[in-house]
């Protein structure tokens, strides 16, 4: 694999990252994930603005500038270019002696980016999720590289043979580990307003978008874990998944305990925006299927 690191595009086995990078020592970086279809980025203004708040948030003085022209070239390098694909870039406060506070002016950051391709689309069944208490920070609204709670969450979901885990603060159901999390109940559309307990996904904006444009009510509340097994349909949305349904939650199904029909609506006009193609099926109004009534 080629990869970038601070200007350079070299093999993967030859760059180099200092073991005083701040990125290794504090998490002191964050990250961006941008998917591509042959080529084309999907929505790469609103990531780059992401990262561009983020670097802003944390005081590390670099610009996303890098992103366009970085994963073009990635994309290229790696045969990448005619895929579905995406590109990781994270920006870190650069090496220098550990002190916490910030490290001498003029000490560079880190930028270091890779692509690869997309793994295989998440089950059309659904998956099965668990819930766990939320452990993350108080900022979970920057896109910190520090995952250690969703790294842990995540691993107890795999060992649970769940899709993902359902992090929940004062009892709400706010975000699984990797992706925004949405519920449908009595025909609306219900996700966490954004804010610093969750990450404002650039798949949870498009999805809201998608919703409205079909005529759905969005409610940007958090909801209770009460709330989500009263709902009809539960699913995860990022960049990885598109939409991925939930169809039970600690054994207890939602819904019909099937994958539900704003979620696939939703994933597959996100799909046609990526691509730029219709999907096979027709997107049905929501008023032709029950569960959006119920
Ligand atoms: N994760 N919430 C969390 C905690 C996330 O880590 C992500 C993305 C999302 C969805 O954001 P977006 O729609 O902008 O991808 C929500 C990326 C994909 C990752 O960590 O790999």
């Amino acid at each position: 694999m080629i990869v970038y690191l601070n200007g350079q595009f070299v093999p993967e086995q030859d760059a180099a990252v200092s073991p005083l990078d701040r990125g290794f020592l504090f998490a002191d970086a964050i990250y961006e994930v941008v998917r591509y279809d042959r080529g084309r980025p999907y929505r790469l203004a609103e990531h780059m603005e992401r990262m561009r708040e983020g670097l802003t948030e944390i005081r590390i003085a670099a610009t996303p500038d890098f992103f366009p022209s970085v994963g073009e070239r990635l994309l290229a390098e790696n045969g990448l270019a005619d895929q579905d694909a995406f590109v990781y870039a994270q920006v870190s406060r650069g090496a220098a002696l550990r002190y916490h506070a910030f490290p001498p002016a003029g000490t560079a950051p880190t930028v270091f980016a890779f692509a690869r391709q997309t793994d295989p689309e998440p089950s059309p069944e659904g998956g099965k999720a668990i819930l766990l208490t939320d452990e993350r920070w108080g900022r979970c609204d920057i896109k910190s590289v520090m995952l250690l709670p969703n790294v842990l969450a995540a691993q107890k979901a795999r060992e649970a043979g769940a899709v993902d885990a359902i992090l929940v603060k004062d009892g709400f159901a706010l975000e699984g580990t990797k992706a925004n999390l949405f519920s449908v109940a009595k025909g609306v559309l219900r996700t966490a307003p954004n804010g610093p307990r969750i990450l404002p996904g650039v798949t949870r904006a498009a999805a809201i978008e998608a919703a409205r444009k079909i005529g759905l009510p969005v409610e940007e509340r958090a909801f209770t874990v009460e709330e989500m097994y009263a709902s009809q349909e539960v699913f995860l949305a990022s960049t990885t998944l598109w939409t991925h349904s939930i169809v039970s939650v600690e054994g207890r199904p939602i819904g019909t305990g099937k994958p539900g029909p704003v979620s696939r609506m939703i994933r597959e006009a996100l799909t046609e925006e990526f691509t730029g193609t219709s999907p096979k099926s027709q997107v049905p109004s929501p008023n032709s299927e029950g569960a959006l009534r119920t």
